[in-house]
């Protein structure tokens, strides 16, 4: 019997979607303990207008918008700074979403503390007067009077989390917002976050986004069962090591055109390349393809809601979002990856 993640507040559902290849099969999950229903593969969308790829432009970006949507993803993960310039790639997924905005569940992200923000911020991007400004701007660029859900990019240490989520419960109330997540929190403050919201009876988040993949595996010793324990879906980033999973890239290198090569090709040198190479051995041996094994090892994980994994082409949207459905491991299989990428280790450098 195959493993799948404990879906935490509703059955999953397959559900076939016409495309113009025929059908394909996508499943949706409750994302935490809310009422939103997610694809179990989302598109992140941090590669719209990123120099150097296919999704620079607005063409290349529609179209592997409208693939996705088209292949039954309906979770769209952006950000505000997305885009190599605050505002782009929101601009870009604004413009995409043209006459298609119902289709899917809009979220993007604000507030995170590394990066320029032209807005006023004082050093403080989880205060009420920052998050007012960041969500106007994010409606207007996604052209849309409601974001799906709006996530909490960084924690910021300078203000307290209660004003954070007052202002986040203002934005739920007056319609701009319909469910709040957060990124890059530890454990304790998901469990933190939870219980103030309780508390001062302001809305819950409903989800965490941290880094997680077979080679980054830390948030398997506290994010992972603090999100199961308080019923927060996890949408993990990087979910594909930046593309490492996809089979594509071998200890010599990749494909020149990926962002691998072009930007971090140290992710390949640094990556402990024999325990890959076994990994592509037990996904020839089960005969399936590195990046559906990858995902599917994904979709099993604990309070796993969507792989938000990136895509520069229409070929690689589709490809992610057959692989939803293509593979679901066996408690053995899942010990066997264990033992190649041990729980709660990370390697290299991201
Ligand atoms: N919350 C945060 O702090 C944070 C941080 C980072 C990212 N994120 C979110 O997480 C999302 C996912 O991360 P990511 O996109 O950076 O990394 P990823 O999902 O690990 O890797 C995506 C990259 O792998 C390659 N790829 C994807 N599918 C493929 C396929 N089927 N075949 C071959 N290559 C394929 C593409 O790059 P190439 O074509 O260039 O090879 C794609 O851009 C982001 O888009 C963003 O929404 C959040």
């Amino acid at each position: 019997m195959g493993i799948r993640s404990a879906d935490l507040g509703g059955e999953e559902e397959a559900r076939g979607v016409r495309d113009n290849d025929g059908m394909t099969t996508m499943t949706y999950r409750t994302l935490g303990h809310s009422g939103l229903r997610v694809s179990a593969v989302g598109l992140g969308c941090n590669n719209f207008g990123r120099p150097g790829a296919a999704t620079e432009t607005q063409e290349g970006t529609d179209r592997v918008l409208h693939a996705a949507i088209d292949h039954g993803i309906t979770l769209l993960d952006g950000a505000d700074i997305y885009g190599y310039e605050y505002g782009r790639s929101e601009r870009m997924m604004g413009s995409a979403l043209k006459g298609r905005r119902d289709e899917v569940v809009l979220a993007t992200k604000f507030g995170h503390a590394e990066y320029e923000s032209p807005l006023p911020h004082a050093d403080a991007k989880g205060s009420r007067d920052y998050i007012r400004l960041a969500v106007e701007g994010s409606l207007r660029r996604l052209q849309t009077d409601t974001i799906d859900l709006y996530q909490f990019h960084t924690p910021d240490p300078a203000t307290p989390l209660e004003e954070t989520l007052a202002a986040l419960h203002e934005l739920i109330d007056a319609g701009k917002v319909r469910y709040i997540g957060h990124s890059n929190f530890a454990g304790w403050q998901l469990a933190q976050a939870d219980l103030l919201a309780e508390l001062h009876a302001h809305p819950r988040f409903i989800s965490a986004q941290n880094e997680y993949s077979l080679l980054r595996r830390s948030a398997d010793r506290e994010l992972l069962p603090a999100a199961e324990e308080f019923g927060v879906g996890v949408l993990p980033y990087f979910p594909l090591y930046n593309g490492l999973f996809t089979g594509k890239f071998t200890r010599e290198g990749g494909p020149q055109d990926s962002r691998i090569m072009r930007q971090r090709p140290h992710l390949v040198e640094n990556a402990p390349w024999d325990r890959i190479e076994a990994y592509a051995a037990f996904c020839r041996v089960r005969g399936v393809g590195m990046l559906e094994a990858t995902i599917g090892w994904l979709l099993s994980r604990p309070a796993l809601a969507s792989v938000i994994a990136g895509a520069t082409t229409v070929e690689q949207v589709v490809q992610n979002a057959a692989a939803a459905t293509a593979w679901t491991p066996t408690e053995d299989d899942l010990t066997q990856i264990d033992a190649l990428f041990p729980p709660g280790l990370d390697y290299g450098v991201a």
